[in-house]
């Protein structure tokens, strides 16, 4: 067995803004997808997941479109997360040259399916490094980066940006405008993270927002509005100004929530968290249901959260900083 695991992530601001090459600040978190993988002789691909928000699921099919299952991939979180792991395997083959080469995969991941903590971009940096490895080729992180973002883009039919992946790669803070990706320097942040136990769909989500902004002018300036929170906040990153930091989180969620991708429960946890004292909170990720990231460092808001209606898991996420990790 070949066996890597990949971080996922929060974004303290740009998401959706960076789909339309705004810049955008995510950074990686101690919350990983562990992804093993063994050759099979008969060029199928098998997968195995635990541990993904859902019940163990076990599929099975072959190296050929035409063999796969007829499935619709918004029809469940378990069908995407399988469609991520093919198209991951599809970049191993390319890369390496062996178009028929099979596998067993087996995934465990402690990053919620969907949730706005990159739990996609982990499997697929997670999934090709292992994946790679066990045919003798090691990609460095930026290689391997690209490789997960071509998945992600597949999979999320065009509408990816290369923050999550690239994150999930290198580790760490890191910056991202348009295809400009680079590691930054962060503050050790309270990093504390609100799960309302659902998850959103990114592509439904991004697609939502690409309509507001053709329909409407002030759409359009919103994203730019976020960008000009980004620029703001790689200041307050700098300077290592967290309350600063905080205070432009919630201008961002504002924004995000102005673009229609926030929701009740995400509205409910932010709004538990500043009246508990955190500096700021924001909606991570495509929105829609999932996770909130707010900064603390009083145990007040973890806390607050834990007994908030609608908030099913609380907890403290400290910055990832290394990223795909060689396990075996
Ligand atoms: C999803 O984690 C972040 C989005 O900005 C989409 C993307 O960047 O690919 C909504």
């Amino acid at each position: 067995m070949t066996l890597s695991s990949a971080p996922g992530k929060v974004y303290l601001f740009g998401e959706h803004a960076v789909v339309y090459g705004e810049p955008a600040v995510p950074c990686a978190i101690e919350r990983r997808a562990r992804v093993g993988v063994e050759r099979r002789s008969d060029g199928k691909l098998r997968v195995h997941a635990e541990d993904l928000s859902l019940d163990g699921f076990t599929v099975e099919y072959g190296a050929s479109a035409d063999d796969r299952p007829d499935v619709d991939v918004q029809e469940s979180l378990l069908t995407a997360a399988t469609q991520y792991v093919d198209s991951a395997i599809e970049q191993v083959r390319e890369v390496t040259g062996k178009a028929e080469i099979g596998f067993d995969v087996t995934i465990e991941s402690d990053i919620p399916l969907g949730a706005g903590l990159g739990s996609s971009a982990a499997v697929a940096v997670a999934a090709i490094d292992a994946g790679t490895r066990a045919l003798g080729t090691t990609l460095e992180a930026d290689e391997l980066a690209e490789r997960a973002y071509r998945t992600e883009h597949e999979v999320q039919e065009g509408q990816a940006s290369r923050a999550d992946t690239f994150c999930s790669a290198t580790g760490g803070a890191v910056r991202v405008e348009g295809d400009d990706c680079r590691s930054i320097d962060a503050p050790d942040l309270p990093i504390v993270i609100g799960f309302d136990g659902g998850a959103g769909d990114t592509g439904e989500l991004v697609a939502g927002v690409r309509r507001v902004r053709e329909e409407y002018e002030f759409a359009a300036d919103t994203i730019e509005a976020i960008g000009d929170v980004v620029r703001n906040g790689e200041d307050a990153l700098a300077a290592d100004d967290v309350e600063e930091l905080g205070r432009l989180m919630n201008f961002n969620h504002g924004l995000l929530s102005a673009l229609g991708v926030s929701s009740r429960s995400l509205d409910t946890m932010t709004w538990a968290a500043r009246d508990a004292g955190a500096l700021g909170a924001k909606l991570t990720g495509a929105g829609g249901g999932g996770c909130i990231v707010a900064l603390d460092p009083t145990p007040e808001t973890q806390t607050a959260l834990s007994f908030t209606p609608g908030c099913e898991d609380a907890f403290r996420a400290a910055l990832a900083d290394e990223g795909v990790k060689r396990l075996e």
